[in-house]
């Protein structure tokens, strides 16, 4: 429910014209802004459950990627429906010369099968695979942030704090790493003991 909020967010901004000189503008950056968010949430929410003991965060993990990828497609239709209006040599062009739209698509791509294989049926159905499939987010969500780093003229401030906490939720998942703090944890608790 919490991640309905953004949209409704701006869909109260558009009907009371609160939106800046550059309405189309704004829907972009702010589907955007919180397609990675909520990607970005999504993503932490295994570390969250395992290294704080947080089991609850690892219930909205799936919510959370399913809602950043719906922003995400919110936001590419704004970019090829209402800005481009499928002109598909204008995008076509686009894709060829701008290489953080390129990057984007892919990232998009990546999240189709991991959106469309999110549920329980097929969770069963892929067994093993499923947990392979899925770990193709650890591909998308960098890429996205690429995406950003890749768009931003001037202040590249905000893709770059994206950047560390993606890179620091991917090492955390590192089988050395996870051991370390494994370690950490039951060193902590004997010397409760
Ligand atoms: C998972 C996929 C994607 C994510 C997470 C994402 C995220 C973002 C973010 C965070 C911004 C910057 C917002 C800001 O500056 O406040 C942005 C801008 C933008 N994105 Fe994406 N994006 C994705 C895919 C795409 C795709 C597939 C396209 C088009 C094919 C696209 C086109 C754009 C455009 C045109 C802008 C605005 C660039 C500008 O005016 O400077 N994005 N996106």
């Amino acid at each position: 429910m919490a991640a309905l909020l953004p949209i409704t967010h701006l869909l109260w901004d558009t009907w009371r014209g609160n939106l800046t000189v550059n309405p189309l503008q704004d829907w972009t950056f702010r589907t955007g802004d919180w397609a990675l968010r909520l990607l970005v949430a999504s993503l932490a929410c295994t570390p969250i459950a395992t290294i704080f003991g947080f089991k609850q965060a690892s219930s909205v993990r799936r919510a959370l990627g399913l809602y950043g990828f719906g922003y995400a497609v919110v936001h590419f239709f704004i970019f090829i429906g209402v800005d481009y209006r499928f002109a598909f040599d204008l995008i076509w062009d686009d894709l060829a010369t701008k290489r953080y739209i390129l990057v984007g698509l892919v990232a998009l791509l990546i999240f189709m099968p991991l959106a469309i294989t999110s549920t329980r049926a097929w969770m069963k159905r892929l067994g093993r695979q499923w947990k392979q499939l899925h770990k193709l987010t650890y591909i998308a969500v960098p890429l996205a942030v690429v995406h950003y780093i890749w768009l931003v003229k001037a202040d590249l401030r905000d893709p770059l704090l994206y950047a560390t906490i993606v890179a620091v939720l991917l090492l955390l998942r590192l089988p050395w790493v996870r051991t370390q703090i494994s370690k950490l944890k039951y060193r902590r608790v004997f010397q409760k003991l």
